[in-house]
């Protein structure tokens, strides 16, 4: 599809599927519980399309498994552990993780967090590093 094509459509990313990065989409658990990846090259493309089997259909059959993954390509895995990762996103998908305990801080693992600098105290002069003056 060309990007034009999309017009007046949404489009779901992989970025998309976990907006917030606290918790992972179960897709994607799925393939971290079960080494679904190995380079990882394949993965968002894998991700995507059992994202949107499982999303058509919540509990395929192993045949609609193989037939909605036939598009993508695995030089790594064998695809036996990816094979296995869309059966275990079945059983995420039906039976999601019990929310978060009240005062759980939200998950920043994969992310860059960048504190913000220490307010400047008075009579301090500007910084100029990075600048030519
Ligand atoms: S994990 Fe390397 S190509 Fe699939």
């Amino acid at each position: 599809m060309l990007a034009v094509q999309a017009e007046g459509h949404e489009v779901t990313t992989i970025e998309s599927l976990s907006p917030d990065g606290a918790e992972l989409h179960p897709v994607q658990r799925a393939f971290k519980e079960c080494h679904g990846l190995q380079c990882g090259f394949c993965t968002p493309g894998f991700v995507m399309a059992i994202s949107g089997l499982l999303a058509q259909n919540p509990d395929p059959t192993p045949g609609e498994i193989e037939e909605g993954i036939a598009g993508n390509l695995c030089r790594c895995t064998g695809y036996a552990s990816i094979r296995r990762a869309v059966r275990r996103a079945v059983e995420l998908t039906q039976s999601p993780p019990p929310p978060a305990s009240p005062g759980t801080p939200p998950t920043t693992r994969g992310r860059v967090t960048e504190s913000p600098p220490p307010p400047a105290s008075p009579g301090t002069p500007p910084t100029t590093r990075g600048r030519d003056t």
